[in-house]
């Protein structure tokens, strides 16, 4: 299994803070918010990642990154030159995912869960992981039929079929770069990940683990903030 942290993008939502800046190198608390997801890869057993960088600020993340190996990790990296979408990561990692298997995790993206065992028994096809929130409009939505059973995706629907949002938590087998490659643009042009989701979700090939541990999309001030103090708590829970 290989694993991606997708960290490129232009984070207008956190102007000024990001013309000087990555975003996924803001401090959550007291780690850059970059080292939160790189720890979710590594908790789960993945120790070959691949980061996908934008060309801006590029050098501060080789710096603060370096080869991994402080993480006990192999890193490489990739620049990604304009933010095509999400599924663009399995483009520009072709050749790093060679084959394999893939989880990628979204660099703003911060979770508690130990997704170890899921991840483990991955087998084939695709695994998604969703969580109950207040504001499903925000993110991908799961529609489930009367059994439970995940029947379609929408990115950012107007009026939501459920509130489960999908979590940045991707895991495909080596076909997600073949399906990558054959997607269109949607009309924000981009190459959606929900579209990717939906090829293996109609093939009968998703699966979707629902959670209910700690997840925050860091890429606004407020959840920014408010993950910030959670990060803080825990630290002087575990201090005390
Ligand atoms: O956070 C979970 C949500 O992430 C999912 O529920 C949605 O289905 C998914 O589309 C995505 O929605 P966002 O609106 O949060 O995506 P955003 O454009 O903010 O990009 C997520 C991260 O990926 C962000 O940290 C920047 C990075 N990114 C984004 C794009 C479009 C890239 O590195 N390259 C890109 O081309």
């Amino acid at each position: 299994m290989k694993g991606i942290v997708l960290a490129g993008g232009r984070a207008t939502r956190l102007r000024p803070l990001t013309l000087i800046t990555s975003k996924q190198l803001l401090p959550v608390y007291n780690q850059p918010m970059i080292y939160y997801p790189i720890q979710t890869l590594i908790k789960a057993g993945i120790k070959d990642i691949l980061i996908i960088i934008a060309p801006e600020y590029s050098g501060h993340f080789l710096n603060l990154l370096g080869t991994g190996e402080n993480f006990g990790a192999h890193f490489s990296y990739a620049v990604q030159m304009e933010p095509k979408g999400l599924a663009d990561a399995f483009i520009i990692g072709r050749h790093f995912i060679d084959g394999d298997d893939v989880t990628m995790i979204l660099g703003d993206n911060i979770f508690e869960e130990d997704f170890s065992q899921e991840i483990q028994n991955f087998k084939s096809g695709a695994m998604i992981f969703a969580r109950k929130v207040t504001d499903p409009e925000r993110f991908g939505v799961v529609e489930f039929d009367q059994n439970k059973k995940a029947i379609s995706i929408e990115e950012k629907p107007t009026h939501p079929k459920s509130n489960f949002a999908v979590v940045g938590l991707y895991t495909y087998d080596k076909r997600v770069v073949d399906f990558a490659q054959n997607l269109q643009p949607s009309p924000r042009g981009e190459i959606e990940i929900t579209d990717l989701n939906n090829i293996y979700l109609k093939n009968g090939e998703m699966k979707v683990n629902l959670f209910e541990s700690l997840w925050e999309d860091a890429g606004t001030f407020d959840s920014l903030l408010r993950v910030s103090n959670i990060m803080a708590e825990k630290h002087l829970a575990s201090q005390k």
